[in-house]
């Protein structure tokens, strides 16, 4: 494997594959498999289960990492192109990034959207630019509109508990959040849950569609696995007989780069907080999922987070044993 920046590029087949390897060194470790390897890890944004996870699950293989990220004591990264840099930053990503990779066998990187402009967004255009910059396979842990990792680590997730695929009622609800939030698990998670083949809705307010081509790729993904994907700001329609409420707060569609429009927006819809009412017509085994970090008392209620549904550290124990395998494939002997 030589990339890993979508799951929608490895197809179902890689993907069963993938799952079988996190499962296999979660129940019998393999301390050697990459004795002798690094990852370089370039975060450009901030994070704690990606960072935790990659440096544990490196380590349980036998190999190494190291981490750059703007807020440690480096020269200051500049990032614009074309830029005369006579400011504070002394280093361009430009070389940062093929310094960096040489010194490891693999590298992931993280940068958030900009959220300026949405279609540069949806193509991903900063990140690829990110990747261009060096030949060493690349993990993504999280850019603009992808957060494969996250979605791996949620099919195991959703494997592990027996939620059903065929058949299975797939909820991505839109949360309440005083923030503009990037698209990137949203569109990850809905495509993920397509792709497993279950019928997905995605349940937001009014402004907060997902873009066209998102739901065009899910759809896609969910006609060759036999699944659907709909969306609706109906919550009563939308909930009956969800087998999951996936939460997560995203920006804006309608007012994507418009701070004070999307404010606007939002404004009136705190009552979009995941609570107990709203499994009430659900199936009765429906569980919570939420990538986390998550705002307690505004995205989700105290009683549904520490609650029976909830598999929220579950998720982020899996994003350990799933990068673990992309690492294994990558990196490792393969299978
Ligand atoms: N879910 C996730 O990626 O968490 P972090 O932002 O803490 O890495």
């Amino acid at each position: 494997m030589k990339q890993f920046y979508d799951l929608a590029d490895c197809g179902t087949e890689e993907v069963g594959r993938l799952l079988a390897t996190a499962r296999r060194l979660q129940a019998h470790p393999d301390p050697h498999a990459l004795e002798g390897k690094v990852l370089s890890l370039l975060f450009l944004s901030p994070s704690l289960r990606t960072l935790a996870s990659f440096q544990a699950g490196m380590a349980r293989l036998g190999g190494a990492t190291f981490v750059i990220s703007p807020d440690m004591s480096i020269h200051g990264l500049e990032t614009r192109p074309g830029i005369v840099m006579d400011g504070t930053a002394a280093e361009h990503i430009r070389e940062a990034v093929p310094v960096i990779a040489s010194y490891g066998d693999a590298i992931g990187i993280r940068a958030f959207a900009e959220r300026r402009d949405i279609d540069a967004d949806i193509a991903d255009t900063e990140y690829k630019g990110l990747g261009d910059l060096c030949e060493t396979p690349l993990i993504n842990m999280e850019s603009a509109i992808n957060h494969p990792c996250q979605s791996l680590a949620d099919w195991k997730t959703m494997d592990d508990l027996n939620i059903p695929a065929q058949g299975g009622k797939f909820v991505l609800s839109w949360a309440y959040h005083p923030k503009a939030l990037p698209l990137a698990v949203p569109s990850a998670t809905v495509h993920m849950a397509a792709m497993r083949g279950m019928d997905v809705t995605v349940l937001r307010p009014d402004g907060f569609e997902l873009p066209e081509p998102i739901m065009e790729k899910a759809r896609q993904a969910a006609t060759e696995a036999g699944g659907s994907v709909r969306e609706t700001s109906d919550r009563n329609e939308a909930l009956a007989g969800a087998h999951v409420i996936y939460a997560k707060s995203w920006s804006s569609t309608r007012h994507y780069g418009d701070r004070m429009g999307d404010q606007k927006l939002r404004t009136g819809l705190e009552d979009w907080c995941i609570d107990d009412p709203w499994f009430e017509s659900a199936d009765p085994e429906c569980r919570f999922m939420h990538c986390l970090p998550v705002r307690r008392g505004v995205v989700v209620s105290d009683r549904v987070l520490d609650g029976p549904r909830s598999v929220v550290i579950q998720e982020a124990q899996n994003r350990m044993y799933a990068q673990m395998a992309v690492l294994y494939h990558m990196m490792g002997s393969g299978e």
